[in-house]
């Protein structure tokens, strides 16, 4: 292995929808918790002893997995508790963590499978979160000298005949939306060392182009100096490898409609530059581009699920380091369009970048909802934690579409306000806009990327604090998350 990244994107299981048993492939019986007494299994379980049930002491609780008996044909007993929706994602996590701590490199390729009977009464919903649970639940990103460990390669989930085409049709669009967020967590997870702006662009571009119909453009530092984009060059003008654009264009062929535009914070790296970061936690800072992978990520499952909406992705990248030819806490820097800058704190160096690709949104691409991603504030994670992501709009329709769009595919955002009474900080005596008002540092941030949406209906999603995890809980591993991923999707989707 010549780079310490992964191939990219991480291989998730193969799922398959199919009717019948296959030989060779470790059986998964389902059960439900039963108030008191042994719980309820779904097809196959019949087997089950009453004997061999209490020996093991099942209960039926969401995410319990039990080996099968020895000769019973029965590899995992899986919990699924009352069969609510957060239920079936736990109990396809469990399983699959289950199943790939007992594989090995001697594992025979249909033994690193999993097939799955479905009991009669499990909705397409409900085997879409399982699917969703199976697949992200079990991420992981490492890079090391010996083999990776192996994983379960497919799934097969067994339903009668007259069912497949509808549970078909969920599981594709819950296994694009599973690789959206993977994907996001790969590019987030991939170590700065590798991922600078040259790489991400190239490696965002690579993977678009394996989609039909959609467009990727990748524009360098010259075309960057040539069009004005003054706060993506004073961000990366600190380190010695030059910021990117990267324009992702997905126009379906006789689509009308609303064109929406993606806009994603692409810091490879956040140093802090010349105003630098403290030692400690800096290297989380690797995940800055959180936003820009989640813009990224979404495009392709747009164009994957062909969605008949225009739809541009824009991710401005650039390394904030320290250097001689860092920009500073002083500099009058000019934007897209025009208009200037007057830099407080070069650690707000999200904002110069968004400033100059929202601007470039509004100005070249008529859209009609800009929606912008970005870990951009310490101060939205101190609020609002690790679970839960900040929300800005100036329009209450794109608000409720977002949190609508959020709740659907289990990611969640609050709404903050846009306080008028902090309008005014926004103001510099020496340029148009100041960079760090005080107050509240997320809002004045918002506020400060208002500036430059031209009164374009907008959005501004703050996800500092759920981008990245510390511990697992639901489908998510420590590490990058992917959040924001599936909602961009799902919010496009809800204007086809
Ligand atoms: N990338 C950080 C924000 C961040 C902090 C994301 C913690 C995830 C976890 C951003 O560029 C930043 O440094 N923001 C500053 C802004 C300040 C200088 C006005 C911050 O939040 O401290
Ligand atoms: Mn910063
Ligand atoms: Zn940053």
């Amino acid at each position: 292995m010549s780079t310490p990244v992964p191939t990219l994107p991480t291989t998730l299981p193969d799922v398959e929808v199919t009717a019948s048993r296959r030989d060779g492939v470790p059986l998964v019986v389902l059960s439900r918790g039963a108030a008191d007494g042994p719980p309820v299994f779904g097809p196959g379980g019949d087997g089950l002893s009453e004997a061999w049930i209490d020996s093991v002491r099942l209960t039926g609780s969401a995410g319990e997995t039990q080996p099968g008996p020895v000769d019973s044909g029965v590899r995992w007993v899986v919990g699924l508790g009352d069969g609510e929706a957060r239920q079936w994602r736990s109990a396809g996590t469990a399983l699959v963590k289950a199943a790939e701590n007992t594989l090995d490199s001697d594992t025979p390729a249909p033994a690193r499978g999993l097939q799955v009977e479905l009991p009669e009464d499990a909705g397409d919903a409900d085997i879409a979160e399982f699917v969703r649970g199976a697949l992200l639940g079990g991420y992981r990103f490492k890079v090391t000298a010996e083999e990776p460990k192996p994983r379960v390669r497919a799934i097969r989930l067994i339903v009668p005949g007259d069912r497949k085409a509808g549970v078909d049709a969920a599981v594709a669009k819950a296994v694009t939306l599973a690789a959206a967020t993977s994907f996001a967590r790969d590019l987030a997870n991939s170590p700065s060392n590798v991922k600078d702006p040259a790489w991400l662009a190239k490696t965002g571009a690579k993977a678009a182009g394996k989609v039909k119909g959609l467009g990727a453009e990748i524009r360098d530092e010259k075309w960057l100096a040539k069009h004005g984009f003054g706060g993506v060059l004073a961000v990366g003008g600190g380190s010695d490898r030059p910021p990117r654009l990267l324009e992702l264009t997905w126009a379906p062929e006789g689509v009308k409609g609303p064109h929406v535009v993606l806009v994603g914070k692409g810091i490879t790296f956040d140093t802090g530059g010349i105003s630098i970061k403290p030692a400690e936690g800096m290297h989380l800072m690797k995940t800055d581009m959180s936003g820009g992978a989640a813009v990224i990520a979404a495009m392709i499952a747009i164009g994957r699920l062909g969605l008949p909406v225009r739809v541009t992705g824009l991710v401005p990248m650039a390394e904030n380091h320290v250097s001689g030819s860092a920009y500073r806490p002083g500099d009058i820097v000019r934007h897209y369009g025009g208009k200037t800058t007057e830099v407080t704190n070069t650690d707000a160096e999200g904002r110069m970048v968004l400033a100059d690709a929202i601007a470039y949104a509004a100005d070249t691409l008529g859209p009609d909802v800009i929606l912008d991603v970005a870990t951009l504030t310490g101060a939205m994670k101190v609020s609002l934690g690790t679970r839960i992501a900040g929300l800005f709009a100036d329009d209450d329709a794109v608000a409720e579409r977002l949190i609508e769009a959020g709740a659907r595919v289990g990611e969640a955002f609050w709404r903050m306000p846009l306080l008028e009474e902090y309008a005014d900080t926004v103001a510099s005596e020496v340029a148009d806009v100041r960079q760090c008002p005080p107050g509240p540092g997320g809002v004045t941030a918002a506020l400060f990327l208002r500036e430059f949406t031209a009164g374009v209906p907008w959005a501004h999603l703050d996800i500092a604090g759920p981008a990245r995890a510390e511990k697992p809980y639901d489908d998510v591993v420590p590490g990058a998350t992917g959040f924001a991923a599936r909602t961009l999707v799902e919010f496009v989707s809800a204007y086809s």
